[in-house]
């Protein structure tokens, strides 16, 4: 037997992330590649764009030191991502320039034996640790990391890319407020939080905001009006009011910039215009509206979304050699823990109403428009 023979074959695991990127993702993949590497003396490949690399030829990437190298403080990822990439409702364009839906599960299974992979991360939101779940049911070794910039798995206490998104969303408030006493106005400012309104409560509250509009509690026009009419009566003709883009009034529905048949089409959008608007109509406060949108999404991580992303890609790497799969790393009272996927997407970390942050600001005067 030579040298080469001898030498027993390294381990060989994967990682990919899906669904929309937030700021910490870079984090995850550097901590799981040097843990692979300098702890295990693992290979680890990059699935990019999601599932991608198992479907699409050269989407499969080595990950090494010197390909992470200097990715801790960049938003985005390295590898790619989609929220369009589920390999079992695969969207593949016809002769005909239409989309059509194929499930490509099995190739998928059939590449991760190719290539002689023992574990598949899969850092991502509730779809995409779905997916993952549904791959673990099938037979694959997976494991998986919490990524939602809405904050909203109650599997873990918190995500990484959500700290972030509060720090852009509360700056952006802030520089409202001067503008908006400058003229007198009613700043609007329409943050993300598709169901769950974390980013709008917690940036609304340490921005000082005048309402806070959330999914979780329909608003009421009148209520909205009383509160800024009474601040106007009180002096203070300037107002702002964050509004999550998932919101609605009692009764109404949230509004969508694009209607689609699934999910992932879908985009919501719109609800700060439609505030400003209704604003302007019964209470004549002049209003302007600003969207943040994927500003909240970009940009460097803060030291807290390094640090947790650091945490769960190195655990991730962890279970792995322990052999616990189908579990997810999660953050619990300041520890890294983990849970069954399958819980984890079962159950959605919504704001509880009656909860200590919505009292908090209710008791500092903060409107919900309820
Ligand atoms: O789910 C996270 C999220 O940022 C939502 O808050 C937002 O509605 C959506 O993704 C935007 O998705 P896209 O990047 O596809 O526009």
């Amino acid at each position: 037997m030579n040298s080469s023979q001898n030498k027993k074959a390294k381990k060989r695991i994967c990682l990919l992330n899906g669904g929309g990127d937030c700021p910490g993702l870079n984090a995850v993949i550097r901590a799981a590649t040097k843990t692979a590497i300098l702890g295990y003396e693992w290979q680890i490949w990059g699935s990019e764009d999601s599932f991608d690399g198992f479907i699409q030829p050269g989407k499969m990437v080595p990950l090494t030191l010197a390909s992470t190298r200097g990715i801790l403080s960049r938003g985005g990822t390295i590898l790619g991502t989609t929220n369009r990439g589920n390999p079992f409702d695969y969207p593949v364009k016809n002769e005909q320039g239409e989309t059509e839906f194929h499930d490509y599960s099995q190739q998928v299974i059939e590449k991760f034996k190719e290539l002689d992979l023992e574990a598949l991360i899969v850092v991502g939101g509730d779809g995409t640790l779905s997916i993952g779940q549904q791959f673990f049911q099938a037979g694959l070794p997976v494991i998986g990391v919490p990524k939602t910039i809405d904050n909203d798995l109650l599997a873990t206490e918190v995500s990484f890319g959500f700290n972030t998104a509060v720090q852009t969303a509360t700056e952006a408030i802030d520089k409202v407020h001067t503008t908006a006493e400058s003229h007198d106005r009613v700043m609007v400012v329409e943050v993300m939080g598709r169901n769950a309104g974390w980013i709008a409560l917690e940036a609304g509250i340490s921005g000082g905001v005048d309402v806070i509009l959330i999914p979780e509690i329909p608003f009421d026009m009148e209520k909205i009006g009383d509160k800024l009419r009474q601040r106007a009566e009180g002096g203070r003709p300037s107002s702002v009011v964050v509004v999550a883009e998932g919101a609605a009034p009692r009764g109404g529905t949230q509004i969508y910039l694009e209607q689609g048949s699934r999910d992932s089409d879908r985009r919501l959008g719109g609800m700060g215009f439609a505030v400003a608007d209704m604003i302007q109509q019964q209470s004549h406060i002049e209003a302007r509206v600003v969207v943040l949108g994927h500003l909240q999404r970009g940009g460097r991580p803060t030291p807290f979304d390094r640090l947790l992303g650091t945490r769960f890609g190195m655990e991730a790497v962890e279970l792995a050699a322990q052999g616990s799969f189908g579990r997810m790393v999660s953050l619990q009272c300041g520890r890294i823990e983990s849970v069954p996927i399958e819980e984890a997407v079962a159950h959605p970390r919504l704001v509880d109403p009656n909860g200590q942050l919505v009292k908090t600001a209710r008791t500092i005067g903060i409107s919900f428009g309820d």
